[in-house]
């Protein structure tokens, strides 16, 4: 199929109408959001929200997110309790997904069969007027092919989607560029699946019975199900294979600078300096994990189109932010960490 384009310049009302009847009419749209872009369908159209599953090469039993233009829609598809009402208050429109029980209304294909829901209200306000121009939710993953970085940028979009979608809007940089944080309520107990800009510390000042999914930190056994299907499947992973250092800024300057030809180093901006002579791609700045997270499905794009036969990086925190950081690079890396 031929893609249409919608470049920066000329989103308006008048292009957002006609992306929203492509949805509207059971087709398929990339949009911009402040975590990374979406491939959106009509979340009320099984037969859209199929064709979202052979876009990316995803198996169907890994669900969809349900995006709405107002936190208030949520009741519409989900039943919503006192603990939704908490979250969305605090946190909505903003980059956190919340998964509750599903309504009818929201087809099983949409849920890779669950009777959950995950229901996101994103800040982009790209995102929210295309929504409310669909007039309808609109489920949508991550606008990668499966198993590739999730896409920061249109370009990248295109790399993975150009002819296997209607259209694509550009809305420049995500300004976060990791996935949105999930949360999971089920009878009052709130559990974190996927940390992201809303961190575990900003969930915890709003309730006392946060749990963290083994998931998010800890590799899982080979038979183990998931809280979250998406867990399970291989995701970030460059193909060379990727070590994360474990230890200080100069252990870890020390160990990259003895590195052989064919290792690409990834480094903070201002290390680049150091490693003249290395293959290097940059990775944010030092301390800055804002900067950091922007950057890193990008860096990992970059470090897929080089021929390198091995990826060294620094092994992120667990605290705050960088938590979102270690759970998708330790992904990519398979758990394979180097103690210095
Ligand atoms: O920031 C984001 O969340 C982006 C933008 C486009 O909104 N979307 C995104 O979607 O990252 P996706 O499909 O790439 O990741 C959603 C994750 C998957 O791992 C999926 O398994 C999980 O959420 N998920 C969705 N619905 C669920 C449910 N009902 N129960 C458990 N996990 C669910
Ligand atoms: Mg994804």
């Amino acid at each position: 199929m031929k893609t249409e384009f919608i470049s920066q310049n000329e989103i308006n009302l008048s292009t957002l109408t006609h992306a929203g009847e492509i949805l509207r009419c059971g087709g398929l749209v990339v949009f911009p959001t402040e975590t990374v872009y979406g491939l959106g369908a009509n979340a009320l159209d099984s037969t859209a929200a199929e064709k979202i599953y052979a876009a990316k090469g995803r198996p169907s039993d890994n669900p969809l997110i349900v995006h709405i233009a107002s936190p208030d829609d949520a009741e519409k598809y989900a039943h919503i309790g006192e603990e939704y009402k908490r979250l969305s208050k605090a946190f909505m429109p903003g980059p956190l997904t919340v998964i509750m029980p599903k309504r009818n209304c929201i087809p099983s294909t949409v849920t890779g069969g669950l009777d959950s829901v995950g229901i996101r209200c994103p800040e982009n306000k790209i995102a929210r007027d295309l929504i409310k121009a669909a007039g309808v939710p609109i489920a949508a993953p991550s606008a990668n092919i499966s198993g590739k970085p999730s896409p920061t940028s249109a370009e990248h979009v295109k790399v993975d989607l150009d002819g296997k979608v209607d259209a694509i809007i550009d809305g420049g940089e995500c300004t976060f560029g990791l996935e949105s944080t999930i949360v999971k309520i089920e009878n009052g107990k709130i559990t974190l699946l996927r940390p992201g800009a809303i961190t575990l510390d900003m969930l915890n000042a709003l309730f006392d019975n946060v749990e963290v999914a083994d998931a998010v930190t800890n590799k899982l056994s080979e038979d183990a199900r998931p809280l979250s299907p998406g867990m399970k499947y291989r995701h970030y992973a460059p193909s060379a294979p990727l070590y994360l250092l474990n230890g200080s800024d100069e252990k870890r300057i020390a160990y990259c600078s003895a590195a052989g030809e064919d290792t690409l180093l990834l480094v903070f901006d201002e290390e680049a300096e150091l490693f003249s002579g290395h293959s290097i791609i940059t990775i944010g700045k030092r301390g800055d994990e804002k900067s950091q997270a922007k950057r890193l499905f990008a860096a990992l794009r970059e470090a897929d189109a080089t021929n390198c036969k091995k990826i060294l990086a620094p092994m992120p925190r667990k605290s705050g932010i960088a938590l979102a950081l270690y759970n998708r690079m330790i992904r990519a890396a398979a758990h394979n960490i180097i103690d210095l």
